[in-house]
């Protein structure tokens, strides 16, 4: 298999979380992705639960050999601010769940990650769906492995509003200190905003066609939407939940999938009202280099194709 049609290998840093599962779910099936490591961040939910939470949904998809490591219960900062209001009090409420087939790793997840990277023949992507604290605590304590990361993919910021406040979306509020740190790490970095995320709607039809899989699996992805898009209506007003996580893996499986714009990207760490609100320089007025490259259209149709697909292959071969 040439270089270019290798499965990609990726660490997945992530706090599930409804939306974190399923991108979970649509790594462990594709064929282009090769999964070496989930990670665990507090964010939607505590770290104890999000824990908990990814060993239930790698149960769920038959891959109990994944390796999963606990990350930070909090931010470098030692903050923790919780996302339960949007994802329940377990951080994946909604339906009946199996419980973990097996354990997390002795690792801790910068512990983990380190390993990895050191040992793998090839630079791995990390793709981060939650607060980047653990990548911020590998890119610190462990410098000599920062060349073994090809790229970080992260879920996070918007080049215009935020949710968690008006302008901060949770992931980077959750700690603004860690994005600062990944975006100067020097590793090429891609953000897939709020601004690309709200493309990716789980309307009725696509809950509808989880639901009408023949299997488990299809059930419990429409059942983890009807809980994210009740949270999404109560506390935003949104008819149907954006589905923001798997957006990530999706574009490392479908380069084209997005159309990115290469800009100046910062994070505010100081401001008294706008604290980890990203500054998306998308017509250059601070006239700075570009550090990122910055998720602006999505193909919706392909992209609830390829998840949905993903689903439906995991659910029958299970
Ligand atoms: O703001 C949306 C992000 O915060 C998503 O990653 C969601 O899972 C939460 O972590
Ligand atoms: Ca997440």
């Amino acid at each position: 298999m040439s270089n270019d049609t290798a499965p990609i290998p990726i660490i997945l840093d992530c706090d599930p979380g409804h939306d974190d599962a399923i991108a979970i779910l649509l790594a462990v099936q594709s064929p282009r992705i090769d999964l070496l490591a989930v990670t665990t961040t507090f964010g939607n939910c505590s770290i104890d639960d999000a824990t908990r939470n990814a060993l239930r949904i790698l149960t769920l998809a038959g891959a109990t050999t994944t390796p999963v490591a606990r990350g930070a219960a909090g931010s470098l900062a030692g903050m923790s601010e919780l996302g339960n209001y949007v994802h329940g009090v377990s951080g994946l409420d909604g339906p009946e769940m199996p419980e973990p087939g097996f354990a997390p790793s002795e690792k801790s997840a910068v512990e983990l990650m380190q390993g990895v990277l050191e040992s793998s023949d090839h630079p791995v992507t990390i793709v981060a769906t939650g607060p980047t604290t653990n990548v911020a605590a590998l890119i610190q304590q462990h410098p000599e492995v920062v060349h073994k990361v090809a790229e970080i993919i992260f879920m996070g910021g918007s080049t215009e509003r935020g949710n968690h406040t008006p302008t901060a979306e949770f992931n980077t509020y959750a700690d603004p200190e860690a994005l600062d740190t990944v975006i100067n790490s020097g590793i090429p970095v891609r953000m897939v905003g709020l601004n690309l995320t709200h493309q990716a709607l789980a309307t009725p039809e696509i809950v509808a066609r989880m639901q009408a899989m023949p299997h488990p699996i299809g059930h419990i992805c429409g059942e983890w939407m009807g809980f994210f898009g009740s949270s999404y209506r109560a506390v935003w007003s949104f008819d149907s939940p954006p589905v923001h996580d798997p957006c990530t893996v999706a574009a490392l499986i479908e380069p084209d999938l997005i159309a990115w714009q290469e800009c100046f990207l910062a994070v505010e760490t100081k401001g008294e009202w706008t604290r980890g609100t990203t500054i998306v320089d998308l017509h250059n007025r601070y006239e700075r280099p570009p550090n990122a490259s910055v998720a602006m259209k999505l193909d919706t149709a392909r992209y609830w194709d390829l998840v949905l697909d993903a689903i439906d292959k995991l659910g029958q071969g299970r």
